[in-house]
């Protein structure tokens, strides 16, 4: 199996979905930023406040060429802004999990708010949402609409899977 590969704004559900398929395909899940954030011990959120968003950009960059190296047939649930920044075809089969502003909004609890630096302005984050859509779709293979129940999310991307 190619891995599978999970893009999509903060909130869309990539880890949640990303852990769903793992046990279904019988893989493993790697989250990009709980990676970065335990090479770097530390939080993505004080990587940002310590040392800037490009320098994270240049993790995630560097995490991609590792992951086309080294790894397949696992599920990779990346950070929401790493296929603007870095292409990721190169690691597998890309799905965009597509879903509403209004409705990650709903979604997202104070703690992850918190946790999310790009995330502290609800109006700059709604700009950047805007800005990413098309940059989103065409990283994608796949277009996956992320507003419905988690089952359903699964089944569909299982679809692609032989
Ligand atoms: C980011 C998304 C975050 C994390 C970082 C930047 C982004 O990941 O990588 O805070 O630019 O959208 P999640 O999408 O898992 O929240």
């Amino acid at each position: 199996m190619k891995n599978i590969v999970l893009i999509g704004f903060m909130g869309s559900g990539k880890t949640t979905v990303g852990t769903h398929l793992a046990r279904y395909t019988k893989s493993y899940l790697i989250d990009t930023d709980m990676l970065i954030a335990a090479q770097n011990s530390q939080s993505i959120k004080n990587i940002f406040e310590n040392y800037g968003e490009e320098y994270f950009r240049k993790l995630e960059a560097d995490f991609i060429q590792w992951v086309e190296k080294n790894i397949q047939n696992a599920i990779i649930a990346t950070g929401g802004g790493m296929p603007i920044f870095n292409p990721v075809r190169g690691m597998g089969k890309v799905f965009y999990l597509k879903i509403d502003f209004e409705k990650i909004q709903k979604r997202l609890t104070q703690t992850e708010l918190d946790s999310r630096p790009l995330l502290k302005n609800i109006s700059e984050a709604y700009e950047i949402y805007k800005n990413r859509q098309t940059l989103y779709a065409k990283s994608a293979d796949i277009i996956i609409n992320a507003d419905q129940p988690i089952d359903k999310v699964v089944s569909e991307i299982l679809k692609y899977i032989p």
